[in-house]
């Protein structure tokens, strides 16, 4: 029997997930990590948390699942987007990595615009400049830590450094790379013109595959480590969100996903390069060879509701841990008892600026409509009606650019709620499904390792073999139609606060 191996180097932990040929999870393990905000808006995490969650996974579902590591045929990394993890001369890590939620790089986002140009950025790049993307990580360090940029040897994405780790090879893959700007997205390479124009050398980039290609083999010591066979071949495999896709089936067109994890994310397949002129949504390389993707990235989707959760629901936590069941359990039963629309009470989910419409760091939190009969119960769900009204505006950009949108599939934490599943079905106004197997990135990945080897001939065969949908909810169109009222108004509270959220930030 054949065993594939995916590694999903998320914000919140590392999950490692071993599957049969089948795409059945035969052991997963997960390890948590901190998030650093040494100042507002800022976000760092440290890579060798993630080596530490990644070796040690994998010798938990290798016990667990007593399989024989030489039946381990390939390895599929996932991941994180956009951190900027910097290595010296001697491999060495020069500071935390500065992560894909951080807001920091404003400034460096209007220098990369005037260096390339708007027009050509876009034109190489697939999207404008963006405080989230890789690039603009990378001038921050070079304008306020000059003397660590001094030091870089090479630049690295998260799942990329886990990589290196494992396999001791500087390589990334097309899906990951889309999101450093630093690539010329129609040709799928780096792009020289635009590393020129950033002051970036070409040697501090590894090589660019494909993300099913073979990009290395485990090295001894982190055989030894691990317990994997030394040898065992490590596929390009994807970024978090391509990754997600391709383990949803979302490799041709039609079905869309939707992604609650930390962000949120509106995903649809593109056989050409389809780009929105207003740079609303990400344009990258999918991890299916000669396609692209669009998709919408809202920064605080998951990330809302356990801010919630850790500051306010206390008691939620005490009461799941005695009953040994998740807190989202009770707080999903909270939500269940108030109406749709939550009494007018309307959250917009800025805690980590915006991305998709908005493209602004500065944009914050809101609750709005509040009231004197507003409980507790009301705020969980309107965390949780925030999160689908900005996933609905990364789905309409989507509509408008001509996507057919006739199923969506939800996946993620946020996903597994059928309550917030629900929400999505009769605010979007479509059928929502879920799949046999909840595993995502780590299948997304296990199945490109499978086509690497040649476990699979291809993705798409892959994707047919082992994906099957599992539920589908419908929507209510009496909600829908209530839902698009409060979705009306959450959308002209941000306009109404835009100039305010500037003002703010100049005096934090
Ligand atoms: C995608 C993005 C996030 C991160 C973290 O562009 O920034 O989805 O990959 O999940």
């Amino acid at each position: 029997m054949a065993f594939l191996l995916g590694i999903d180097i998320g914000t919140s932990g590392t999950k490692t997930v071993l599957f049969d040929e089948k795409g059945n999870t035969v052991a997963s393990a997960l390890q948590e990590y901190p998030l650093y905000q040494p100042n507002l808006g800022w976000a760092e995490q440290d890579p060798e948390d993630w080596w530490k969650a990644t070796y040690l996974t994998i010798r938990e579902v290798l016990h667990k699942s007593g399989v024989n590591p030489q039946e381990v045929k390939g390895i599929g990394l996932s991941g994180q987007m956009h951190g900027a993890v910097l290595l010296d001369k001697d491999n060495n890590v020069l500071r935390k990595a500065i992560i894909w939620c951080d807001q920091r790089s404003a400034a460096e986002c209007d220098q990369i615009t005037a260096a390339i140009g708007r027009e050509r950025l876009i034109e190489i790049t697939a999207n404008p400049a963006l405080t989230g993307f890789t690039a603009s990580k990378v001038l921050w360090v070079k304008n306020n830590e000059p003397e660590v940029f001094a030091n870089v040897k090479k630049i690295l994405l998260p799942k990329d450094y886990i990589r290196f780790r494992l396999t001791g090879e500087f390589a990334t893959e097309v899906s990951d790379a889309s999101g450093m700007q630093f690539m010329d997205i129609p040709k799928r390479q780096w792009s020289r013109e635009v590393l020129d124009k950033l002051g970036i050398d070409r040697s501090m980039l590894g090589e660019v595959y494909e993300s099913q290609e073979v990009s290395g083999k485990v090295h001894r010591s982190a055989a030894e480590l691990t317990g994997l066979q030394e040898g065992t071949p490590v596929v390009g495999g994807a970024g978090d969100q391509a990754a997600g896709a391709v383990g949803n089936g979302i490799v041709k067109p039609g079905v869309i996903s939707s992604t609650i994890g930390t962000s949120g994310v509106v995903f649809a397949f593109s056989e050409n390069i389809s780009i929105d002129p207003k740079g609303r949504v990400h344009t990258f390389c999918h991890a299916v060879p000669n396609t692209w993707h669009v998709m919408g990235v809202t920064q605080g989707a998951g990330l809302s509701l356990k801010w919630f959760r850790d500051n306010f629901c206390i008691e939620e936590k005490r009461t799941a841990e005695l009953m040994g069941i998740d807190p989202y359990i009770l707080m999903d039963q909270e939500a269940e008892r108030i109406s749709a629309g939550c009494n007018g009470l309307i959250y917009l989910p800025y805690l980590m600026g915006e991305r998709t419409p908005h493209l602004d760091p500065n944009a914050k939190g809101v609750f709005f409509g509040l009231s004197a009969m507003h409980e507790k119960q009301h705020f969980i769900r309107a965390v949780m009606e925030g999160v689908v009204y900005s996933l609905k505006d990364c789905l309409e950009i989507i509509k408008e650019m001509g996507v057919d949108v006739s199923e969506v599939r939800a996946s993620g934490g946020g996903g597994k709620s059928k309550i917030w599943r629900q929400m999505q079905a009769d605010a979007f106004g479509t059928e929502i499904t879920t799949i046999n197997s909840s595993e995502g990135g780590a299948l997304g990945v296990a199945i490109l390792a499978g086509v690497g080897v040649g476990i699979y001939d291809s993705v798409v065969q892959a994707c047919e073999e082992v994906i099957k949908v599992k539920t589908r909810q419908n929507p209510d169109q009496a909600l829908h139609a209530k839902y698009q009222q409060f979705y009306s108004i959450y959308g002209r509270l941000y306009n109404s606060l835009k100039k305010d959220y500037a003002d703010l930030a100049a005096i934090l």
